[in-house]
């Protein structure tokens, strides 16, 4: 298989590089970041790197129909870019999906679309289900925009598969492990890890009851490469999580004991972090019938043995 991963120098995208070139694909990643996270595949035969922008349309067109399947992950991401740089966002995530969609119809080429959980807001109707309502605040309030990109990008897959082009969307439930963000930026376990390695308090946003469900790369990996061979996976949109709810509390105390750090855990107000353009989502739980049943697969990775894997591999980084 000749694999196009569009964000591909990224967390996700290096570990899906990884998995299909060890099952002898050829791989081609499109990205405009630096190729620190898929350096190490570039001693392979078979892989590539084409430092470009998803939304260079020359560039695209001739990596799509060179693919077999094309994966799009390409998207500005982080909870920083969606306060700080909306435009950005809705930009890069919906009219690049436009282009890779546009371009794979052109070509007759699958696409599996990277998209996310936040999609279902702040819908208290948890476990999200894949055809559950979305609960969204206002498009006043920028931390939104992320969601609404996603979501945007969603519906332009759907449009592209009633005219007849394969499909799948990936909704994926807050995906941590090793090449995860730099430390203390990103996500909550980056920013945790760069605390707890310098010994310093994990600081928890809120009262540290919010949930998450939390999907180590590997599990997240084997679902995602089933999506690009499952046909009866086309046309829909499946969670990738596990079912394993934890507290961000309890997170920050796991990782403590984990590391044998003597970190405390402290709590500080969400407004002295984000200003008034954020809101936290409560529970976050997929349902995974679907992820079971289309794709054969399940989150197989307890939280407390990916953390400790996670954790290693950031100490090791770090000295
Ligand atoms: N990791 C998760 O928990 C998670 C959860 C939900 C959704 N997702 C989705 O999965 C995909 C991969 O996420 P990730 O966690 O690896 O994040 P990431 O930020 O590490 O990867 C995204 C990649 O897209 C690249 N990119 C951004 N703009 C680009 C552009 N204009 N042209 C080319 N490349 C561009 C970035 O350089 C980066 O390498 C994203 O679409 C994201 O929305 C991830």
């Amino acid at each position: 298989m000749k694999v196009l991963i569009t964000g591909g120098a990224g967390f996700l995208g290096s570990h899906l590089s990884e998995a299909w070139l060890a099952r002898g694909s050829q791989v081609t990643v499109l990205d405009l970041a630096s190729d620190a996270k898929v350096r190490h595949l570039r001693a392979q035969g078979g892989f590539r790197m084409i430092r470009e922008s998803v939304l260079n349309r020359d560039i695209l067109e001739g990596l799509v129909a060179w693919a077999d399947l094309v994966y799009h992950l390409a998207a500005v991401v982080g909870v920083e870019h969606y306060v700080g740089d909306p435009y950005q966002v809705l930009t890069v995530n919906i009219n690049g999906t436009q282009d890779v969609l546009a371009a794979a119809f052109r070509h007759g080429r699958k696409v599996v679309l990277a998209s996310t959980s936040e999609v279902y807001g702040r819908s208290p109707a948890v476990p999200f289900d894949e055809d559950g309502d979305r609960v969204l605040g206002s498009t006043r309030v920028d931390r939104w925009c992320y969601a609404t990109s996603k979501a945007a990008a969603e519906h332009l897959s759907f449009a592209f598969w009633r005219m007849g082009l394969p499909v799948v969307v990936l909704r994926y439930f807050n995906v941590y492990g090793p090449r995860l963000d730099q430390m203390d930026r990103g996500r909550v376990v980056t920013i945790f890890m760069g605390q707890l390695l310098r010994g310093e308090p994990l600081t928890v946003i809120g009262d540290g009851s919010q949930t998450r469900s939390f999907t180590y790369v590997d599990d997240a990996v084997r679902a995602t490469v089933a999506a690009g061979l499952a046909p009866a996976a086309v046309g829909q949109a499946i969670n990738i999580g596990s079912e394993e709810e934890v507290s961000i509390a309890t997170l920050a105390s796991m990782m403590v004991r984990l590391a044998g750090s003597a970190s405390p855990v402290i709590f500080v107000p969400k407004e002295a972090v984000y200003d008034r353009g954020y809101e936290d989502i409560p529970r976050r739980v997929p349902a995974v019938r679907r992820m079971r049943e289309l794709l054969g697969a399940r989150a197989e990775i307890p939280l407390e043995e990916g953390l400790a894997r996670t954790i290693e591999w950031f100490k090791r980084q770090s000295r």
